[in-house]
């Protein structure tokens, strides 16, 4: 017999699943817990949080397992191999199922997006994707928050991404189609060729493609990068592509006065980014790492509301 529940359940799986005004109420969200984090230290008392990270995390794992406590809430961090996360010893279906006993909502961090959306259709438990290869909303949306505090409107942002075509430019890529910022593209064609495709199911007039790093951060007000090659890739050549492509004084000083420079972190100083601009006046890196936990106890908030 299948558990499959037919209620309907709140996930948080891509920023493309959302319309505007959810996405504006997870920020208003965050915003207020960030102002007045006392009120919501009961929103998540009695729930249960567990995580999976299947890749390494330090922001993710750290901005869930506080933030969630400081809701009022506990974590369980769990192992896949030990709990047979795996479909070896049972399905992760039936391991959901299980779960689903115990916890109220669960945070994967994994190389199978599919994994993770399958799961979710399963309305067992909340699903909560903490990165894939595909994607990493959660990432984007704590940006979006810095974003907001940072700019003076999201309408008129011009956002430069400079660097490789990853998970977290993804969730940016879905972020912009919802509220049409521009955003300039600055991948290398060696790169760029292989999602040509995927990328014109999202072009509009404020999304384009550069290869030209000067040229695409002319009129910037952010600079956001990630690293060349993101964990679990296979390939690892890929760093010769990027040549002119770090991130340094001349990039920051060829954008608008003021630019802010953006990065998920962890950053490899040196080849995305020179220590110079991320240790530097314009850098927010930082504030980007502390907003996750505001924007993750909103979604937690979110997911877990009957
Ligand atoms: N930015 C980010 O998700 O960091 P971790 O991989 O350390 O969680
Ligand atoms: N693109 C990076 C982001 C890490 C937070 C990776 O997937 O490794």
């Amino acid at each position: 017999k299948k558990f499959k529940r037919t209620i309907k359940m709140k996930h948080f799986i891509d920023i493309n699943n959302f319309k505007k005004k959810e996405i504006d109420e997870i920020i208003s969200l965050a915003k207020k817990i960030k102002k007045n984090p006392k009120k919501y230290s009961s929103s998540c008392k009695d729930k249960t949080l567990g995580l999976i990270f299947e890749k390494q995390s330090l922001r993710t794992r750290l901005s869930f397992n506080v933030g969630m406590q400081k809701l009022g809430g506990s974590v369980l961090e769990l192992q896949s191999k030990d709990i047979g996360f795996d479909n070896k010893r049972e399905k992760a279906e039936d391991v959901l199922n299980v779960l689903s006993q115990y916890i109220d909502c669960l945070m994967i961090r994994n190389n199978n997006h599919k994994q993770i959306v399958n799961l979710s259709k399963e309305n067992i438990l909340p699903i909560i994707n903490g990165l894939t290869e595909y994607s990493h909303p959660c990432q984007i949306l704590g940006d979006f928050l810095t974003l907001q505090e940072h700019l003076k409107s999201i309408k008129n942002a011009n956002i430069a991404w400079i660097g490789d075509y990853n998970n977290v430019l993804r969730s940016l890529i879905h972020l912009q189609n919802i509220y049409n910022f521009k955003l300039n593209l600055i991948i290398p064609k060696e790169i760029f060729k292989n999602y040509k495709k995927e990328f014109q199911q999202y072009k509009n007039k404020n999304l384009n493609h550069f290869f030209d790093p000067i040229l695409g951060t002319k009129n910037s007000n952010c600079i956001m990068t990630d690293v060349w090659v993101s964990m679990g890739e296979k390939n690892k050549n890929k760093k010769k592509y990027f040549k002119n492509y770090t991130v340094d004084k001349k990039i920051i000083s060829n954008a608008k006065n003021n630019v802010i420079f953006m990065h998920c972190l962890p950053a490899k100083r040196g080849q995305e980014v020179t220590s110079e601009v991320l240790d530097g006046k314009n850098s927010v890196v930082l504030m980007q790492a502390k907003n996750r936990m505001y924007v993750q106890q909103a979604i937690l908030i979110y997911v877990l509301k009957k």
